[in-house]
């Protein structure tokens, strides 16, 4: 595939996982805890997007040539990438709290995007 293709998939699955976190978050804060409707399909979009998350910045990584070696932005990018992951459980954990992690949520995907963007480490 080309690096375009990989590029948009990235984005449109950045895009799926941020809303799972923002339906998750919000539910998970209204409910008190993990009872609230449409749980799944925000836990599907936040499953799905972080796969494909990763998979298109893996097939990026091989159109850019960063097949041998993997440069300092890219794993601060998936340590990132764990922590969003791993968020779902303090989301379910700690609803209260969930209000202050949107803060946390946009420095965290903010950072990631300027990682990719200006690669300044
Ligand atoms: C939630 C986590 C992530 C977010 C929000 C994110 C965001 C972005 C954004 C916005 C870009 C576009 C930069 C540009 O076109 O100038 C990008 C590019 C890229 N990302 Fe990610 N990313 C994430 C996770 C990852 C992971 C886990 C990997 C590696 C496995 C990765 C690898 C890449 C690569 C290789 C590029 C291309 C850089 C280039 O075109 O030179 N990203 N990312």
């Amino acid at each position: 595939m080309d690096l375009s293709v990989y590029k948009i998939m990235h984005y449109v699955a950045i895009m799926a996982l941020f809303f799972g976190l923002g339906g998750l978050t919000l539910g998970a804060l209204n409910a008190s805890g993990k009872n609230f409707a449409n749980r799944k399909i925000f836990s599907i979009l936040h499953g799905v997007g972080l796969f494909f998350i990763l998979f298109s910045g893996f097939g990026q990584m091989a159109r850019l040539g960063l097949t041998t070696s993997m440069p300092h932005w890219v794993v601060a990018k998936i340590i990132l990438w764990l922590i969003l992951g791993a968020s779902i459980a303090l989301i379910f954990r700690k609803p209260a709290l969930n209000k202050y992690f949107w803060v946390f949520l946009i420095v965290a995907g903010s950072l990631a995007a300027y990682l990719g963007h200006l690669k300044p480490i």
